[in-house]
């Protein structure tokens, strides 16, 4: 069977390298007035396999910028307090504009404590408590947007949809994606519904989003009868799946079937080279903002 493309293509990849390379200038550009090179610190503890490949291409992606990247690698079983005077070290250290500390962090670490540490001029990731409370808050701006939910709108911009007074359904309430995204949502004027595990008639409410962010974790869990025709559609999901035809015998799907979505949807994501390049596009950004932040 062929199935019918109707869906745009949101291409994350062109948008993100369009950025990348705005914030590779804007980099020169403050070296050459004699402003300091803007730099990012990466905390990564433990050993998780996917924190690792996103650590290592969100520094890379610094070094693309210009931007000095900075890496604290910690073992899994490091005390709650060492890795809060690695935060205050580089909280104090004036080459270090933004701290990120990858999450999640491995069990027995305080998540909520450490991101509190951070100097809130250095929240690049948006996670400190006060940046997120300001965001919850009407009127209120935060410093930092975190990344992922920013590169969603910044998508959703380009796609040319109407938020105001839209239907809006996120699926997932994690605190990295989901609830930001509701609450940036919110701030847009759309009529947010949050699904979760306990949702009743999930698909139903799905269907009648006129945009659908899924950050749920779960590979191509949203199918084509869960989504309006027209509808927006935002994958935040990486899954990675067994694929025995594929060369390393596995690969990276999304949370919606992609293949079926592309018949119904509107405008939809692909995973990989949706959301991933917008997030790191959105640290970049939020590093140099930090840069200049502590320029005065
Ligand atoms: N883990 C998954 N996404 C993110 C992110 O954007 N920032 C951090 N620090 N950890 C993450």
């Amino acid at each position: 069977m062929v199935t019918k493309t109707t869906a745009t293509i949101l291409d994350g990849v062109a948008i993100a390298n369009e950025i990348r390379a705005g914030m590779a200038e804007k980099v020169a550009a403050r070296l050459t007035v004699g402003k300091t090179r803007p730099g990012l610190a990466a905390v990564l503890v433990g050993n998780d396999p996917a924190s690792h490949v996103y650590v290592k291409m969100k520094r890379k992606a610094c070094e693309k910028a210009g931007i000095q990247s900075f890496y604290h690698e910690l073992p899994a079983d490091t005390p709650q307090a060492e890795l809060e005077a690695l935060v205050a070290k580089l909280n104090a250290d004036p080459a270090v504009n933004g701290i990120l500390v990858q999450l999640p962090l491995p069990k027995g670490l305080d998540e909520e404590r450490v991101l509190q540490a951070i100097d809130i001029r250095k929240d690049v990731d948006g996670f400190h408590p006060l940046n997120i409370g300001r965001l919850a808050q009407k009127g209120r701006k935060p410093l930092f947007l975190p990344a992922t939910p920013a590169g969603v709108m910044l998508l959703l911009e380009r796609s040319g949809v109407k938020l105001e007074g839209a239907n809006a359904v996120v699926l997932g309430r994690s605190n990295i994606v989901g609830m930001p995204v509701a609450l940036l949502l919110i701030e847009a004027n759309a009529t947010v519904t949050v699904c979760h595990s306990r949702t009743k008639d999930l698909k139903n409410v799905c269907a009648a989003a006129d945009v659908l962010v899924a950050a749920v974790g779960r590979p191509e869990m949203v199918r084509n009868d869960w989504i309006k025709p027209g509808a927006v559609v935002i994958d935040v999901g990486v899954n990675r799946i067994d694929d025995p035809e594929s060369e390393k015998g596995t690969r990276l799907v999304g949370d919606v079937a992609y293949d079926e979505a592309l018949g119904v949807a509107g405008a939809i994501t692909p995973v990989p080279g949706g959301v991933g390049p917008m997030t790191i596009a959105m640290l970049l950004s939020n590093t140099l903002r930090a840069a200049e932040l502590a320029d005065g």
